[in-house]
């Protein structure tokens, strides 16, 4: 939503050409009528909002519901209409919040489809060292979040890297540690001493890095035969590599959109299995205070990567 209100990397308003465009990519809904056709569906099942639009031929999205996909309808609406595939069928008596799942949908299933490529990538060259010589670093930014404690969950020291108090303390609470980010060249010093030694001199094996704010400080920090890893650019879209340098230290670039079907069902599974979840507060944001909300998560004032919003009562 926050690159829909931007209008940058496109602005999917002109792109889409619709007289009017209802954005809106993660959340948990309620069906309440479904297709003649729909077998593994019916009426009355609460689902998680898979957010895939058009897909290639192999089931990877090509687009995104509620995003840059023509035609679709986002979870602002009151009521929406969706394809089956569009949704994955929550367990039912979960462990889980119908808020922790809302808070799932978008950013804990982009993570567990960017793990599965950038770790097994690692590992076609450094298998024997899976997973405790893995070492996972990451910006900030709630799919690293997820990322990470999922990377811990495997076995791999994971770290992250951040600059609110509130993010380390919640991160440290799932057994992953954080480094705090400052500006400016000193710090960036700092940041890359304490990756060292946290790498034992090796620098990260897998680098997350979501935001492209600081791509120098990331090359720095990657090891030989190290993987940095993408599904997103908040603040630039081009990065500039020496390819000699990256093909002397065999190092790989991963870059993924969302998920496939079949990842989003495992990360659902793995989730329901092992209580893998962000903590979400108590409190909703309401209808009316959702432009306050994006606002203020936009200019940084929202201390919790995950704010959860309600559209309807459930
Ligand atoms: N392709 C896909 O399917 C997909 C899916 C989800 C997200 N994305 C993209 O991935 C990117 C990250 O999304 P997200 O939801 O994980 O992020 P987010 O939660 O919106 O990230 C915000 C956080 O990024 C960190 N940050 C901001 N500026 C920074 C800087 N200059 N240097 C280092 N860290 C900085 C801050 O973390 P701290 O305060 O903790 O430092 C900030 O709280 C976005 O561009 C998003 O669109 C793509």
């Amino acid at each position: 939503m926050e690159h829909a209100l931007l209008g940058s990397p496109m602005n999917l308003f002109k792109q889409r050409g619709e007289r009017e465009v209802v954005v809106g990519n993660a959340g948990v809904v309620r069906i309440l009528r479904c297709g003649a056709a729909v077998r593994d569906l019916k009426e009355g099942d609460v689902c998680l909002v898979f957010c895939v639009g058009d897909l290639d031929d192999y089931g990877y999205p090509r687009t995104i519901l509620g995003f840059d996909s023509p035609g679709t309808m986002g979870v602002l609406a009151k009521r929406a209409r969706f394809r089956h595939d569009q949704l994955i069928r929550l367990p039912e008596k979960s462990a889980l919040s119908l808020r922790q799942w809302a808070a799932f949908s978008l950013r804990y299933i982009t993570a567990y489809s960017n793990w599965i490529s950038a770790s097994q990538v690692w590992r076609t060259q450094m298998e024997d060292a899976f997973p405790h010589e893995c070492h996972v670093v990451g910006w900030g930014g709630g799919v690293s979040f997820a990322q990470l404690e999922l990377a811990h969950m495997h076995g791999c020291p994971a770290t992250l890297i951040s600059a609110t108090e509130a993010h380390r303390t919640a991160i440290n609470r799932r057994g992953v540690v954080a480094i705090e980010r400052s500006s400016g060249s000193e710090g960036d010093e700092r940041l890359i001493a304490q990756l060292l030694e946290r790498t034992g001199g090796r620098g990260a094996s897998i680098f997350i890095d979501n935001i492209g704010a600081n791509f120098r400080l990331t090359m720095r920090a990657l090891a030989r035969q190290g993987v940095i890893t993408t599904c997103g650019w908040r603040e630039n879209m081009v990065f500039p590599i020496s390819r000699a340098a990256e093909c002397i230290a065999r190092r790989t670039h991963v870059f993924t959109h969302y998920a496939p079907r079949k990842h989003g069902l495992e990360a659902v599974e793995f989730a329901e299995a092992r209580g893998w979840a962000p903590d979400v507060a108590a409190q909703a944001f309401a209808w009316e205070d959702i432009d306050q909300l994006a606002s203020a998560y936009i200019n940084g004032a929202i201390d919790d990567y995950f704010p959860i919003f309600e559209v309807n009562k459930p």
